[in-house]
C-alpha cells in the first residue's frame, strides 16, 4: 500500500485530512499526530525541525511516498530545509508538501483590498512565511500576523466549545483588527482553528472574510497529483485511513472524533 501521509503536531491536521479525503477518497491516507510533543508552536526552529524531520522519515518508511505537512508551524520551520536537505539527498524519490504555499496562492483572490490578517501560532508568525509568500504572488499585499497562542490550547484540551474560549477568540481578533483596520480576510493559519470557526465568526466583523485553509489545501494536493502523473501512479487507492499518535490511542481516538464529526477510528501508538 502506498498511502499519502499527513503529519500534525497534534489534532489540527484532522482538518486538513478531512477535507483532503472529502475531495480525493480514492486515495489511502497515513494519518500521523504527534501529540506527545505537541504543541510545536511555541518550540524553536532547531526542535520544529528535528520533531518534523522524525515525522516525516517514518511516514516514508511507513510506505508513504508523499506527505503532506498539516501543520503550518512544521511548514513554516520545517519543509523547506527537509525539501532541500532530507527529500534531495536521501530520497529524491519522494516529495513533502505544506500547507502555506496552498493558501497564499488562493489568498489574493479572495482579499479585495489585499490587507490580509494571520492569526497562527507564535512559531508562525515569527517566522514570517505567510508575509513572504503572499507578497511573492501578491506584491501590493499588506500583510498582518497575529499570534495566538491559547487557541490551540483550547481545542486540544476540548475547550473549544465552552465559554472560556469565548474571551481569547473576542481579544485576538480586536488585537489584529487595531493592528489594521483595513483588513478584509483573514487566514486561519492554524490548522487547529476551523474548530474555533463559530466563535471567530461571532467575534469578527460581517464584511471580512474568514478562510479556513482546509478545501484550499485539498485542491491544491489534486491540482499537484494531476500535474505529477508518475506519484499519482505510485499511491494506491483502496479509500482506507489509518491512524497514528505519540500519545494515548485512546485519548486521540476520542478526541479525533470531534474533529471527524463523531465517527470513531481505530489508532495505533508509536514512537518517533
Ligand atoms: N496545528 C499546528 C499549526 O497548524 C500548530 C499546533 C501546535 O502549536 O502544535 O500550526
Amino acid at each position: 500500500m502506498k498511502s499519502i501521509g499527513i503529519f500534525d503536531s497534534g489534532y489540527g491536521g484532522l482538518t486538513i485530512l478531512e477535507q483532503v479525503r472529502r475531495r480525493l477518497p480514492q486515495y489511502d491516507y497515513l494519518y500521523l499526530g504527534d501529540n506527545a510533543r505537541a504543541p510545536y508552536g511555541t518550540r524553536s526552529f532547531d526542535v520544529v525541525y528535528e520533531f518534523t524531520l522524525q515525522a516525516v522519515r517514518r511516514l516514508i518508511d511507513m510506505g508513504c511516498p508523499l506527505v503532506i505537512l498539516a501543520c503550518n508551524t512544521a511548514s513554516a520551520k520545517a519543509l523547506r530545509t527537509i525539501q532541500q536537505t532530507f527529500i534531495a539527498q536521501e530520497r529524491p524519490d519522494c516529495r513533502v508538501l505544506g500547507v502555506i504555499r496552498p493558501t497564499a496562492e488562493v489568498v489574493g483572490t479572495l482579499s479585495p483590498s489585499r490587507h490580509i490578517g494571520v492569526i497562527a501560532t507564535e512559531g508562525t508568525v515569527r517566522s514570517e512565511s505567510y508575509d513572504l509568500e503572499i507578497r511573492k504572488l501578491w506584491p501590493d499585499a499588506v500583510v498582518t500576523g497575529l499570534a495566538a497562542p491559547m487557541w490551540v490550547s483550547l481545542v486540544e484540551n476540548g475547550e473549544y466549545d465552552r465559554p472560556g474560549a469565548d474571551y481569547f477568540v473576542r481579544d485576538s481578533i480586536e488585537r489584529l483588527l487595531a493592528l489594521d483596520p483595513a483588513i478584509d480576510t483573514i487566514i486561519l493559519g492554524c490548522t487547529h482553528y476551523p474548530l474555533l470557526l463559530h466563535k471567530i465568526k461571532q467575534y469578527t466583523p460581517a464584511h471580512i472574510r474568514l478562510v479556513p485553509q482546509g478545501q484550499y489545501v485539498a485542491a491544491s494536493l489534486e491540482d499537484y497529483l494531476h500535474r505529477h502523473t508518475d506519484m499519482d501512479a505510485r499511491l494506491s487507492r483502496g479509500a482506507t485511513c489509518q491512524f497514528f499518535t505519540t500519545e494515548s490511542p485512546t485519548r486521540f481516538g476520542e478526541q479525533a472524533s470531534l474533529f471527524l464529526g463523531g465517527n470513531s477510528i481505530d489508532v495505533q501508538r508509536i514512537q518517533l
